[in-house]
Formats: structure tokens, sequence, C-alpha cells
């Protein structure tokens, strides 16, 4: 999950399962994206983002949707992409009881543990790429994670 729903979160759901139909995994995870603000509900991702996943063979499917309590109970990880999100979801008020579920994206960059996803939005053509290549060296060791504490015994 990231701010708005339309840059950086629904390109993590989109990499996440783009690798997870290339594993063959589609029966066994499901992923989904959102924004703690309500700015763009309803809306498509951001054109920069579609046309950048596009240039990196992924296909984006997602309408802007808002976090809610019951995502901090239907889902089994929460990942924020900066320490803005992450401190905004502890706003819900049930968000203490689902604390070990949330975490920060870049937990899983094999590059930088400690980094917070940037926000794209103002910037240029060239910072979406830089989101790109995070998110896509943060999801492959995420999802290698999952495989292992889920399937591999
Ligand atoms: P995102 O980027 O959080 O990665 O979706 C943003 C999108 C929209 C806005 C801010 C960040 N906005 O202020 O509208």
């Amino acid at each position: 999950m990231c701010l708005g729903n339309i840059c950086r979160s629904p390109l993590a759901e989109a990499i996440f399962k783009h690798k997870i139909k290339e594993r063959k995994l589609e029966a066994s995870f499901e992923g989904d994206s959102c924004g703690t603000s309500n700015y763009h509900i309803g809306d498509p991702p951001d054109a920069r983002t579609i046309r950048n996943a596009a240039k990196n063979g992924v296909k984006i499917n997602h309408l802007g949707r808002q976090l809610t309590e019951r995502d901090l109970e239907s889902f089994d990880y929460i990942l924020a992409m900066d320490k803005s999100n992450y401190q905004n979801i502890f706003r819900l008020a049930n968000a203490g009881a689902h604390a070990d579920k949330i975490s920060m994206m870049r937990q899983f960059d094999p590059e930088d543990k400690g980094g917070e996803v940037p926000d794209p939005y103002y910037g240029g053509e060239r910072g979406f790429q830089e989101v790109f290549d995070i998110l896509d060296r943060s999801m492959e060791e995420f999802i290698d994670y999952l495989q292992e504490k889920n399937l591999v015994k």
C-alpha cells in the first residue's frame, strides 16, 4: 500500500501477480493494493505507471481504493511503501491488533533493507523506472520468503 494507490502500490501488486503467475503459484497466493488516502478512489493507475509497467512487460489492472480495517483482518502481509504510509495505517482503530503483519516493502529489498520506495508522483519518468527496479527486486525476495515459509516445510 501507498498514499494515492495510483503509482507505487498498484505496480507492486502487478509485479507480485506477474511473478506469482510465472512461478505457477496463483492457487496459493492473493495480492491487492490500496492507498491510505481517498484522493484517487476509482481511478486507474497513473498513465506514467501504466507506460512504465508495459515497458517492463508487466500488465497492470487496478482501480484505486482506500485501505480499510477489513484489509487488516483479511490479509496476512501489509507492506507499506514509505514511513509516512506506515504511520498512517496506525490511524485505523484496529491496526494495533495487527501490528505484526504490517511492515515496510523494502525490508525485502536485498540492496537496501531500511529504505523507502520513493514517491514518483511529482518527478519524471526516471523515477518510475527506479520504483519499478526497487519493487521488482523486493517482490522477488518477498515471494521467495512466502514460498519458504508456506510451502517448503
Ligand atoms: P502513490 O503516489 O502514493 O505511489 O500512488 C501518489 C499519487 C498521488 C498523490 C500522491 C502520491 N497525490 O497527492 O495525489
